[in-house]
């Protein structure tokens, strides 16, 4: 992709943590780091001057992805806490959060109304990816980070919520998955959404 060609990156990629699901279904590439770095110099280069990514990341790999990002040039601007009403697993703590960092290349304008920083989870089933995220808090990221008519990249697509959440927002959108199955099921979501 050439440079500054994305208006906003919005990912979701592994969280390093050797994923496996209640029913077994796994995340390619979810067991090794050796493509956070590449992959967020990537996002770096085809961000547009001035721009933002939203990442989301694994929070006992915090030190791996905050070495990704910075290296990659991006400044640390805000983070974001999606609370959920249920425990996703359960150890010393039960799990009931998501969290992605708001990145910036450059220095992007500030919003005139900023969006809330703690946002409502809610449950999507994961019935068409196993770490799939809801289109409801999608929408308004892609809402007050991307303008109007922008491209929305996310290169590590899975099902393409992202891709859906940029269409219905009225975006352009590029997605990437490694797993074709993936991309398959991102392709028929994308052709059934209106
Ligand atoms: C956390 S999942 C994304 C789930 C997605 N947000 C959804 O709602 O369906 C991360 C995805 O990254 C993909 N992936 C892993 N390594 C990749 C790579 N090098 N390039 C592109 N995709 C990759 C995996 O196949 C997986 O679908």
């Amino acid at each position: 992709m050439p440079a500054g060609s994305v208006d906003f990156v919005l990912t979701d990629p592994p969280y390093l943590v050797n994923y496996r699901s209640r029913d077994g279904r796994r995340v390619a590439n979810d067991n090794n780091d050796a493509w956070l770095r590449p992959a967020f110099a990537e996002m770096y280069r085809v961000l547009k001057d001035n721009s933002l990514c939203v990442s989301f990341y694994g929070w006992n790999k915090v030190d791996a992805f905050m070495q990704a990002w910075q290296s990659a040039g991006f400044r640390v601007v805000g983070h974001l806490v999606f609370a959920k009403r249920y425990a996703s697993s359960q150890r010393f703590l039960k799990a009931q959060h998501e969290m992605a960092y708001l990145l910036a290349k450059g220095r992007p304008a500030l919003p005139a109304s900023p969006i809330a920083d703690v946002v409502d989870w809610s449950y999507t089933g994961n019935r068409l990816h196993p770490t799939q995220k809801p289109l409801s808090i999608l929408r308004p990221l892609i809402d007050a980070f991307c303008p109007a008519a922008g491209v929305v990249l996310d290169p590590f697509c899975g099902s393409g919520s992202t891709l859906v959440a940029a269409k219905d927002c009225r975006r352009r959108f590029v997605g990437f998955d490694l797993d074709a199955r993936h991309c398959e099921t991102a392709n028929l979501r994308l052709v059934s959404a209106p």
